[in-house]
């Protein structure tokens, strides 16, 4: 079923059976490679011998839109990690998915409940209108609040490093820990130095500096194309203004990179990827 989180909406299933986890590949149509996240209200009974510093995150950020990779036990199976030795973990604060987890009592594998490649939903009604009758339940929560995926922090090796900007931020990651944290790219990108276009809308996405805004976007209208323009994109409402701009026909969105600092860094790491070459 999907399920409503402070991030985007999850497409989930019971984590420990195989065939509900395979379900999530097919409707999604993502390669079977990519790891899911499995959402628990309890995350140490599937991690093995988590680093101190995994803790103090996990006491400091959960629930809430963090995700921990760590070293997996015997629980995370091989259709969930991807065949990986480690496994993403996520306490999501959300009250309906906290009630579905209380409810179900076991570990919930869930991505974004889109298809691969495209806008994550932010709404059941996005969810609907990606999946359709794909999706046997979704329950509904209203809007995401935080509205961009939550971070990725790996707690695999010697050091935390974040493999995906999102919910909380680079600069409270640091402060908890005390230390300089760094942003090593994405767990997106499986082929080195080859960016795949993700988190993408129909139209085409055009990353802008503030002083660019104007000239590109005449520029790409004296070309014949409906163009629209994101001054000012906040994560909160990011992906539902990308989907707006699809229904109403634009053909480029012309948007402006926010500073990377604070949910910037995760807004400019989406419309990046949103506007890599598609495949
Ligand atoms: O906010 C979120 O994280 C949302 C909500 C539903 O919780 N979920 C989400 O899932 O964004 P998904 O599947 O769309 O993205 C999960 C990312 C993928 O890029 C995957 O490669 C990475 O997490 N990931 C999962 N397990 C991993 C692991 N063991 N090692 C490295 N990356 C991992
Ligand atoms: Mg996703």
């Amino acid at each position: 079923m999907a399920f409503p989180t402070e991030t985007v909406y999850g497409l989930g299933a019971d984590a420990e059976n195989e065939s509900a986890v395979r379900r999530i590949f097919r409707v999604k149509g993502r390669p079977s490679t990519h790891p899911l996240i499995v959402h628990v209200q309890d995350p140490w009974p599937w991690a093995q011998d988590p680093p101190p510093w995994a803790r103090r995150l996990a006491e400091r950020f959960w629930p809430g839109p963090m995700t921990l990779v760590v070293r997996r036990n015997r629980r995370a199976s091989d259709a969930v990690t991807g065949g990986q030795e480690t496994v993403g973990l996520r306490v999501p604060s959300h009250p309906l998915a906290l009630s579905l987890l209380r409810a179900f009592g076991g570990g919930i594998a869930a991505p974004s409940a889109n298809r691969f490649g495209k806008v994550s939903p932010t709404t059941a009604a996005h969810v609907r209108s990606d999946l359709g009758s794909e999706v046997d339940f979704i329950l509904d929560g209203g809007p995401s609040t935080v509205g961009v995926e939550s971070t990725i922090i790996d707690c695999s090796g010697p050091e935390p490093s974040i493999l995906r900007p999102g919910g909380v931020t680079r600069e409270a990651i640091q402060e908890a820990l005390g230390r300089p944290v760094e942003v090593i790219g994405t767990g997106e990108i499986r082929v080195p130095g080859q960016l795949e276009s993700h988190y993408a809308p129909r139209a085409e996405v055009v990353p802008v500096s503030p002083g660019e805004l104007e000239g590109r976007a005449a520029e790409l209208r004296t070309r014949g194309l409906n163009v629209e323009v994101l001054r000012e994109p906040e994560a909160r409402t990011l992906y539902a203004s990308l989907r707006e701009a699809d229904a109403r026909g634009a053909d480029a969105v012309v948007v402006v990179l926010p500073a990377l600092e604070g949910l910037g860094l995760a807004v400019a790491d989406r419309l990046r990827k949103a506007a890599a070459p598609r495949g």
